[in-house]
């Protein structure tokens, strides 16, 4: 994966403190307006970094969420850097080339192909799928293999209430995922200087994908997702590297064997099909032991400590037992 270190990082990426600051109180305002349902307009026009996208009705974070992982109640990543740091190479290897250059990408209408091993295969519409789910939010890290994190409100559904309805067979033992392959409107896939054999896929264990952590999100910050962030419907794995979190997805295929994944494929030796976020596992030219929640400047850089299976092993050690997480990175 092409990575940056925060040595490497433009100036031009780097928000000046106060400007940052700024924005972090205008958007602890927003936040409160949503909360209450009084979001006023001309708050919203004055700064462009106002949540965008259409409002969706989810049941918030339950009072009993940190227990379960829900809430990781750390400071919330303020949306501007969620929205406007991201990692999508179908538009470009930029950290700001998503949001420059995602709106090209026509979400609607949108539909999303069942398949393999699975009772009700078929090519499902986006809002069927949706209208079986209940929406709800949930507040987890989001720790990318590049050594940098961030905090985001996601709103989704669990995985496991999709998978449930889908009726996978006895022998689906893993959950293949694809994301829309449609170069016309994703510049990353017509450049010829791409080294992903596009579309770009990801997959789970069939443990991991039924996990109650693991989301199918259509939203953030209250509002359907920005393009750049997956839109319509993207995965939430949040023990897992974010490369795992496959944006924008056309495809779920139930597998007997285990797929073979897009970085898994260009660098096998550099990700692993499973991927937990691991601060004794090294990169093999970097280290995973601190990472840079955003939002970093040069003087403040926030660096802090990578925890196992970031900060959800509680949760999800389990399914590893007797596993080595050397040899299973
Ligand atoms: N999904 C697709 N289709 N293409 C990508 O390039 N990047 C992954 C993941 N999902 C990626 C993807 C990586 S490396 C990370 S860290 C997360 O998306 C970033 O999600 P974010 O931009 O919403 O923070």
């Amino acid at each position: 994966m092409i990575i940056k270190r925060p040595t490497d990082i433009p100036s031009s990426e780097i928000t000046p403190e106060a400007i940052y600051l700024r924005r972090r109180d205008f958007m602890r305002g927003s936040l409160a307006g949503i909360a209450a349902g009084l979001l006023p307009g001309s708050l919203m026009a004055e700064d462009s970094t106002a949540p965008a996208g259409q409002a969706l009705t989810y049941s918030p974070v339950a009072a009993d969420a940190t227990d379960q992982g829900f809430d990781t109640r750390e400071a919330r990543t303020p949306y501007e850097h969620v929205t406007g740091y991201n990692n999508f190479y179908e538009f470009g290897m930029d950290k700001s080339d998503p949001a420059q250059y995602a709106g090209s990408l026509v979400t609607d209408p949108w539909s999303v192909e069942v398949s393999g091993e699975v009772e009700k295969p078929g090519a499902y519409a986006l809002e069927d799928l949706l209208a079986k789910v209940q929406l709800e939010e949930r507040i987890y890290r989001l720790r990318c293999v590049e050594a940098w994190s961030m905090v985001i409100p996601w709103v989704g559904f669990p995985l496991a209430d999709l998978i449930r309805q889908l009726g996978p067979t006895s022998r689906a033992r893993y959950v293949e995922f694809k994301t829309l392959y449609r170069p016309k409107q994703m510049r990353g896939q017509r450049s010829a200087f791409s080294t992903i054999d596009w579309p770009y896929v990801e997959g789970l264990r069939m443990d991991e994908a039924m996990h109650p952590l693991t989301l199918m999100a259509t939203g953030l910050y209250g509002r359907s997702l920005p393009n750049q962030n997956g839109a319509p419907l993207r995965l939430v794995v949040p023990w897992k590297y974010g490369f795992k979190s496959i944006k924008s997805i056309v495809s779920i295929r139930f597998t007997e064997k285990q797929p073979q994944t897009t970085w898994a494929q260009i660098a096998p030796r550099e990700y692993g099909f499973y991927a937990n976020v691991n601060p004794q596992v090294d990169h093999p030219r970097w280290s995973q032991k601190t990472e840079r929640r955003l939002p970093s400047t040069l003087f403040n850089p926030n660096r802090i400590d990578t925890q196992l299976f970031n900060g959800y092993g509680e949760q999800v050690a389990h399914l590893y037992q007797g596993m080595d997480l050397r040899k299973y990175y």
